[in-house]
């Protein structure tokens, strides 16, 4: 933030024992924004007038500021801005200069981010971490992860661990193979039915991506919607229906990603069941065996974007008579270790960070436990609160994607609560235009405390108006 600031702002400062000593109370907040001046290199002193400028970067968000009593009485008392209050007020105020007739507070905030965004979405720190580490330099070979050939013995095995991975924390049984492709789940809405339909395949319409799913597979052949929630703006998972024992297969999308609806079971299936896991993969155990396939794109529980991953029956693959371009068919790339083609290794690498987090965690049974808890926080929350109101089917809720807009009598407020969750911290939760209002995205890195953030800015809303 500082190496933004205008020159004016800069100027030394260095905190003396006695001031030190003054904060004795509130020493660990002290000590915390200590830490993070001389992480920024800076030592900071304020002037009378910097206040202006200082006042403009409270307004656009900034973690350091400075601000006389009155700014901070504008700031706090104003209504339409008392939102602003909660970036500057945070952790300590600090008394310096009285010589100068003037109250100068060096407010510290923490401005955490809560990423609630939909895709690509919060991954967990560690996993940011060790990826950027290994994009400088890779397991301290000297050469980056960007710049090492896919050939090596270095890359192999991080390829070879990362099937491993996925077969341990999935508990895929014997007989399925995983493979990591480029092409997003888009892809795979056509190279499903490439590979697997021969002359008719059943489809639940659940939502957009399942309806583009759908839309693909009818350039390979009939296709029966055996059910839609369209009418009703995908607010729920339709129930009955019968699939034809003559279908090749029978595809779901479990986690409506834009609606906030999520099939929480396995379903079972007379024909082959392919799902489209893309938004709630590794948030539950799952039970592979009931599935002919599962795929999705890994940038939500999974991976920064750029692959996609694969989990098939291998005995469903070589039915189809149609001849398959080379790469579209899952042989070539269970064949060659998903190494056909120079694979996408940094998205790849961040993968294998993943699951390797997801099962030093507590594997799926502790990400489906915490995202219980998230979504219990949240949903009682849009539940209680006199503002809000929840969009999908209760029963249908998604853990994953947690979708509420404002009551009808308070529809106006949707942009004020935006930008007063938005001065929280709070980031990715407008809703998908086709929902409107709010979505928070509750994958398997965001933690209780940020769902506790957008609880007390609902909450603390809701006080206000
Ligand atoms: C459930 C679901 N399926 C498919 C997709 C499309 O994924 P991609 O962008 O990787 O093609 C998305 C994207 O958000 C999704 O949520």
């Amino acid at each position: 933030m500082f190496s933004r600031r205008s020159d004016s702002l800069i100027a030394m400062r260095i905190f003396s024992q006695r001031e030190e000593n003054l904060f004795s109370t509130r020493r660990e907040n002290f000590l915390n924004a200590k830490r993070k001046l001389s992480q920024h290199e800076e030592k900071i002193f304020c002037e009378e007038k910097c206040r202006i400028i200082a006042l403009f970067l409270v307004l656009h968000g900034s973690s350091f500021c400075f601000l006389s009593p009155e700014e901070k009485n504008i700031l706090t008392t104003k209504k339409k801005k008392t939102h602003y209050k909660y970036n500057v007020c945070k952790l300590f105020v600090k008394f310096v200069g009285e010589k100068h007739k003037t109250y100068i507070f060096i407010i510290f905030t923490d401005m955490k981010k809560y990423n609630f965004s939909a895709g690509p979405s919060i991954l967990p720190q560690e996993v940011m971490k060790a990826t950027a580490e290994a994009c400088k330099d890779f397991n301290g070979i000297g050469l980056s992860l960007m710049e090492m050939s896919h050939r090596s013995k270095d890359w192999q095995a991080v390829m070879d661990e990362t099937d491993a991975l996925f077969k341990e924390v999935l508990q895929i049984p014997a007989g399925y193979s995983v493979v990591l492709l480029g092409g997003g789940a888009s892809m795979q809405f056509c190279m499903v039915p490439y590979n697997l339909l021969e002359k008719k395949a059943a489809y639940l319409n659940t939502g957009v991506w399942a309806k583009k799913a759908l839309k693909e597979a009818k350039l390979f052949g009939e296709v029966v919607e055996v059910a839609s929630s369209a009418d009703a703006n995908y607010t729920f998972i339709p129930k009955d229906y019968v699939v034809p024992a003559d279908a090749d297969y029978f595809h779901i999308t479990t986690n409506n990603t834009i609606y906030g609806t999520e099939i929480r079971k396995d379903l079972d299936s007379p024909v082959p069941l392919v799902a489209d896991m893309s938004s709630d993969i590794f948030s539950r155990p799952v039970d592979v065996s009931k599935y002919g396939m599962i795929y999705g794109g890994a940038q939500k529980n999974l991976a920064m974007a750029g692959v996609t991953f694969v989990i098939v029956k291998d005995e469903l693959l070589g039915k189809v008579s149609r001849t398959i371009p080379t790469m579209l068919d899952y042989r070539t790339h269970i064949d060659k270790g998903s190494m056909f083609n120079t694979p996408p290794v940094v998205p790849i690498y961040s993968a294998y960070q993943t699951l390797k987090w997801i099962k030093a965690s507590g594997g799926t049974e502790e990400m489906e436990r915490r995202a219980l808890r998230r979504a219990d926080l949240l949903y009682g929350e849009i539940d209680r609160n006199r503002l809000f109101v929840g969009t999908a089917n209760e029963e249908d809720r998604s853990l994953m994607n947690i979708c509420f807009v404002l009551k009808d009598e308070y529809k106006e407020l949707e942009k004020d609560f935006f930008d007063f969750a938005t001065a929280r911290g709070m980031v990715g939760i407008k809703g998908h235009r086709s929902v409107g209002g709010f979505r928070a995205s509750c994958y398997n890195a965001m933690t209780v405390e940020g769902v506790q953030a957008l609880v007390d800015a609902m909450r603390d809303f809701e006080k206000e108006h």
